[in-house]
Formats: C-alpha cells, structure tokens, sequence
C-alpha cells in the first residue's frame, strides 16, 4: 500500500489520490459484505459509505496524523470511523423528515434506492460500526479512549446532532450570524474537528499548546467547509455537486448566502483560509498537508 504519511515529494494531488484509495478499501474491509445477512442492511451501508465523497475527513486525518507519524492502522480506523459517521449522517439528512433529498453523490439517496426503513436503520449501524472499527485494532489504550470520547463528543447532541437540530428547527427563520456560526459549527465543524483531532491522536497524546493549535486550524477549516457548501449550493449545479442544487433557498434554510450574500461569503471563507494557515505555523513544514487542504476546502468547487 503506498505510504499515505510520506511528503516530500509527492504531489499534493497524488497524496490526496492515495489516501482516497486507502480510505475506500479501508472502509470496503471495514464494513460487512453485501452477501451477510441482514443483506438489504449491508448493502444499505456500503451504498452510502462507499465509491463516492469527497473524502475530506479523512484526508484531515491523514494530514493530521503526519504530524506525529501516526501508524498507518490507527490513522485507517480513525478516518474509516469519522467517514462512517459523515456517511450515516448523510443519509438521515437526506430522508423525508429532514431535507428530503433525492440525490447524492450523483446517485439516488439511500432512502429512495432502499426505503426509509432500511435507510433509517442503515445510517444507526454506520454510526455503531464507527465506534467498533475506532475501538478495535492495536495503539495505545489511553489514546484509544481520548479518539472514541472525542468522536462521540462530535457526533452527539452538542455537536453534528445538536447541529442539525438547530438546523431544521431554524427554517423560515432569520437568524443572527452568532447563531447561524454556532449552527455551522456544530452541525459541520464539530466532525471536521473530530477528524483532525483524532489524526492527532492516532500519533499520541497532545499537549495543551497542540491541542490549541489543532483546535483553530480545525475550527477554521470546519467553519469554512459550511460556509462553502452554501455558496456551492446557490452557485453550482446539480451534476457538479452530485446532490441538489439551489436546496436552501428552495427549502428557506437560513444559510451564509442567505444572511451575508454571495460576496461577503466567499471573503469570510478567504479570511477562515489565513487563519487556518495562520494556526499552523508552531508545526512548520509537517503541516503542508494540511495547509494544502484549508485551500482545498476553501477554493473547491464541487
Ligand atoms: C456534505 O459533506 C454535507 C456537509 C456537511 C456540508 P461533503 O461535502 O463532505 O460530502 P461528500 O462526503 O463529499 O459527499
Ligand atoms: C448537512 O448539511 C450536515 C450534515 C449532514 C451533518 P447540509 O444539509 O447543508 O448538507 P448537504 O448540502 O445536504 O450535503
Ligand atoms: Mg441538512
Ligand atoms: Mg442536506
Ligand atoms: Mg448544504
């Protein structure tokens, strides 16, 4: 397998091209096989976490973990779980009850291919495996313990849950920016933080300055991934995006365009940009990749 912590050298695009492989078969091993019963469940599952996405958090948490050359095993199951959760997320967010999509990563959403049952049920195993895949395998007990408590942190109720909560009780509402930003940080940045965190972690324990450093850089990043999806939302198109386009404003969900505008939009994102590089300085030239990806996550465009 090729070395996802090496550097130097490599391109930025080809190291992104090889985590990307790595996250994909990583996850393939991961999950159950279609052919294990309860067959529609499994199937359910890989058709939501596998060929497609970005593969953002796992790419932070490769990233991250080259900052203390964190094990290839323990960066693979940190990323497999965070992915696994982004991916179960997804699928309770497209469902009828939340924002009722039909269309993700260029395919049909997991509720219209199998039924919202089975997408119901297939997104609460997703969450499930994340923690047994985190739990299991070789490391350091108490870094163990810190990535599943952290992981747990970012999924519940005072992150991506609380999040979208926040999210669909605000249709129709103008909010505050404070509030839009908590909302944003809770239902995006909290598991984007998550993902660099537990690279971190995955190398060793972090000292108070470290965990600082990650934590802006993280809640740079995390902030400005959000900020971007709802400019991406109301600018691009629908095969760009793979899911549906122009959904906010259809749905009056309040987002940055819709508060700020495109323009002061794009120049928050740039400004999140600086200040994600600008917490990476203590850890010098180890954090290419993750200065590669804040302008990743900045200038996409898909
Ligand atoms: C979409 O996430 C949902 C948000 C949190 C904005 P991504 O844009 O990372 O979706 P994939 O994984 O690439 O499909
Ligand atoms: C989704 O936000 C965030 C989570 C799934 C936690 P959005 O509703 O904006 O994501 P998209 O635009 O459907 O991907
Ligand atoms: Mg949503
Ligand atoms: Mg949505
Ligand atoms: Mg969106």
């Amino acid at each position: 397998m090729t070395d996802t912590n090496q550097t130097a050298g490599q391109s930025f695009s080809a190291w992104m091209a090889a985590v990307q492989a790595t996250i994909e078969q990583a996850l393939s091993s991961f999950l159950p096989a279609d052919a294990c019963a309860p067959e529609e469940l499994h199937q359910a599952m890989r058709y939501a976490a596998l060929d497609g996405g970005k593969r953002v958090r796992p790419l932070l948490t490769f990233a991250a973990g080259a900052l203390f050359a964190a094990e290839q095993e323990q960066l693979q199951r940190a990323a497999a779980a965070v992915e696994m959760i982004h991916a179960y997320s997804l699928v309770h967010d497209d469902m009828p009850c939340m924002d009722d999509d039909a269309l993700r990563r260029g395919k049909p959403t997991v509720h219209v291919q199998f039924g919202q049952a089975t997408a119901l049920l297939a997104g609460d195993a997703l969450q499930a495996q994340a923690f047994l895949v985190l739990s299991e395998g070789g490391g350091d007990a108490a870094c163990k313990l810190a990535m599943v408590r952290l992981l747990a942190q970012a999924s519940g109720s005072l992150g991506m849950c609380g999040g979208q909560a926040i999210d669909l009780a605000s249709v129709g509402l103008r909010l505050t920016r404070g509030q839009l930003e908590q909302m944003h940080r809770l239902k995006t940045g909290a598991l984007l933080r998550a993902a660099v965190l537990l690279g971190a972690l995955a190398g060793k324990l972090l000292t108070a300055a470290e965990e600082q450093a990650l934590d802006r850089y993280a809640a740079a990043v995390g902030l400005a991934f959000q900020v971007v999806d709802d400019i991406l939302d109301a600018t691009a198109d629908s095969a760009t995006l793979g899911k549906t386009a122009g959904k906010d404003a259809a749905d009056n969900k309040p987002t940055y365009v819709s508060i700020l505008g495109l323009e002061t939009s794009a120049d928050l994102a740039e400004q999140l940009r600086r200040d994600a590089h600008a917490a990476l300085l203590p850890f010098g030239d180890k954090a290419q990749r993750l200065r590669e990806l804040a302008d990743l996550i900045v200038q996409r465009k898909a």
